[in-house]
């Protein structure tokens, strides 16, 4: 019998294939249920007991031996009929999904390429701030109502009484602190209030902050540039409305609006029927806030106007929920692809 297994345990080892079928038959011929294993077992039977530790071995030795060399054969199958048959060089490979860019990261970046190109720069400052620079310097002494205006998150840093940033405007005073006219550059930025959050306020959304300061600054060159900006972010045919208003910091102060693109001014339910919607405030920097920031208010005059990028973007993408900007609905998200 040990002779017999001998033998077969050859077989096993130099037994090659290079078929699916080859394989099988060897497989059904030592493993199968009338296979050689089966009928070794059953001699295994009248085995001397001395020599049954022996045998067994063997036989156990021959089984796994069949099984490895079935196994090594196939996965040499496979990976041959891969590199051979199964490659199709001509399929068209799998699409990897890209992802696209946030409406409002779009409307801010088209917001700077516009303004960029008749000379602004961009500057950026802390979104917690002090109250000097989002309130005292801009105007609003304490206790002023006009900070009610603007509904503050206060927050404790180091024992002093710090506040997120109500507004960019924040930063055209550290701007005006840091440097000397002309200035003229954006300051884009998120901001914080504190209101219920509902399709039409949040509780922070990002504004994009508009500074000029040099010799001689006047509101007609405050409201070309404006014509320009709204001109280039919703055509040529634009026109622009500018409406008196208040702001501590400025002095005139002024709301723009732009001409209804949805409906070309005719009326419609976007502009409530007025053919024209509100996109920013403006005015000219008011002289004390220059003295306040170290400008000499007597040789130098600026304007500002700060814009909501949220009310930009829904205008322009016909958005009318605050809330989808911020819940990163992929549904939402993906209509932006073709947007970059
Ligand atoms: N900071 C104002 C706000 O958040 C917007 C604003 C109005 C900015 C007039 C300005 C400006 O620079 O001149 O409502």
């Amino acid at each position: 019998m040990k002779g017999k297994i001998a033998e077969l345990l050859n077989e096993v080892e130099n037994f090659n294939a290079d078929n699916q079928e080859q394989i099988e038959a060897f497989r059904i011929k030592i493993l199968g249920s009338k296979g050689v294993l089966k009928d070794l077992f059953a001699d295994f039977k009248i085995v001397p007991n001395e020599q049954k530790k022996e045998v067994g071995q063997l036989i156990n030795e021959l089984k796994e031996k069949a099984q490895e060399k079935i196994n090594e054969l196939k996965s040499n199958l496979i990976t041959t009929n891969d590199k051979v048959d199964d490659i199709d060089l001509s399929r068209p490979g799998y699409p990897t999904p890209l992802g696209s860019r946030h409406p409002i990261s779009l409307v801010r970046k088209e917001i700077i390429d516009i303004f960029s190109r008749i000379g602004f720069t961009v500057s950026e400052g802390p979104e917690i701030e002090d109250d000097w620079h989002n309130f005292s310097a801009l105007n609003f002494p304490p206790e002023h109502p006009a900070r009610d205006m603007q509904d503050t998150f206060f927050v404790k840093s180091d024992d002093k009484e710090m506040a997120l940033r109500t507004h960019t405007s924040s930063v055209q005073v550290r701007i005006m602190e840091n440097s000397k006219p002309p200035i003229r550059t954006l300051s884009p930025g998120r901001v914080y209030r504190n209101e219920a959050i509902s399709a039409r306020a949040h509780c922070f959304f990002h504004q994009v902050e508009g500074l000029y300061i040099a010799e001689k600054v006047s509101f007609a060159d405050l409201k070309q540039t404006l014509l320009y900006f709204a001109k280039e972010m919703f055509g040529e045919k634009t026109e622009i409305r500018l409406r008196p208003s208040y702001f501590p910091f400025t002095e005139p102060s002024a709301e723009m609006d732009v001409s209804c693109s949805v409906c070309n001014s005719k009326g419609c339910n976007v502009c409530k029927y007025t053919g024209f919607l509100e996109i920013l405030g403006c005015g000219m920097v008011d002289p004390s806030v220059l003295e306040n920031c170290g400008i000499d208010s007597k040789k130098y005059s600026g304007f500002a106007f700060g814009m909501g990028v949220e009310r930009i973007a829904m205008l322009k993408y016909k958005v009318n929920d605050l809330r989808l900007y911020s819940e990163g609905d992929i549904r939402f998200l993906e209509q932006f692809k073709s947007a970059f």
